[in-house]
């Protein structure tokens, strides 16, 4: 049976109850991850736990645990579940306290974790995204559970019949509603620098290494809006999606609007790595 974490317990997860005063439910006061999980085998677990520390302490709270104390509840989370591709995912807030936005107030955190199977729809024949201006706030790289805007931004691209939203600030692309993003012009690939306006993916980070390990001329720069529009192909990137090839943006085909020859290369490779990491 699948089992959760929280706060020192195993449990099933209809057995686990949040306080209603905890200050990620009254205030979203809290940061998260998605970590993958292929072969039952946690995937980049130490870029995951870092991208933890640093959200938790851009909020002024403290990572809970050390490495083999993660990953000794990932490993219960992941054999209590019957699937070998899973996503776990884990969430820390602030804690309870009365509603006040005084972060002092709070002194312990609520940890939760649980792993899930992923399903994930063939996007191997490309996907439609939308683009809209970024509605979010200053500070993208935090992952935080302060999810309204990316979860509007998804709700419109799925009215427009899109599976992503790809946003604008300044005229520049700063990544995806739930995803980073990547064009390739005269075989050369271009994806955003790393900001405050961008979450700093693991996938990406995984992509650009097995890239420059492969000889792929990678740039990473500023890109506008235009550059996006003209590009010969457009990936988007995450820990549940891996690269998925974007080929219709709003009403405009990318490129022919067929899956481009350097995704099929890319993918294949990050397959291939996928392989050795997990499977070996
Ligand atoms: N989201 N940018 C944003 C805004 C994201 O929410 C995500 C992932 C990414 C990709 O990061 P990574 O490669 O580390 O998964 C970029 C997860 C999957 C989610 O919120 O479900």
């Amino acid at each position: 049976m699948q089992l959760v974490y929280l706060n020192g317990e195993f449990k099933p997860i209809a057995e686990a109850n949040i306080n209603v005063l905890d200050r990620g439910f009254t205030f979203g006061d809290g940061v998260y991850e998605v970590i993958p999980v292929f072969n039952r085998v946690v995937f980049r677990i130490d870029e995951h736990l870092k991208r933890l520390k640093n959200s938790l302490n851009a909020i002024f709270m403290e990572m809970p645990f050390n490495k083999d104390e993660w990953q000794e509840i990932f490993q219960q989370l992941v054999a209590s579940v019957d699937a070998n591709e899973q996503s776990i995912y884990l969430q820390i807030t602030r804690g309870i306290s009365e509603r006040e936005h005084d972060i002092s107030l709070a002194n312990s955190p609520t940890i939760f974790a649980m792993s899930r199977p992923i399903k994930n729809a063939d996007f191997s024949k490309g996907i439609k995204a939308i683009t809209h201006n970024d509605i979010r706030w200053d500070y993208c790289h935090i992952k935080a559970i302060t999810l309204l805007p990316s979860v509007l931004l998804r709700h419109l691209a799925k009215q427009h019949g899109a599976k992503e939203a790809i946003l604008i600030k300044d005229g520049n692309v700063t990544e995806g509603a739930a995803s980073n993003v990547f064009i390739i012009k005269d075989n050369v690939v271009y994806t955003t620098p790393e900001t405050n306006d961008v979450l700093p993916g693991v996938t990406r980070s995984v992509i650009l290494g097995l890239l420059k390990d492969n000889k792929f001329n990678v740039v990473e720069k500023t890109i506008s809006e235009q550059e996006l529009f003209d590009a010969d192909e457009v990936w988007v990137s995450s820990s549940t999606w891996e690269i998925v090839p974007v080929t219709q943006l709003n009403d405009n085909k990318i490129a022919d609007g067929q899956v481009g020859r350097l995704w099929q290369q890319v993918y294949d490779i990050y397959q291939q790595f996928k392989q050795c990491y997990c499977y070996s």
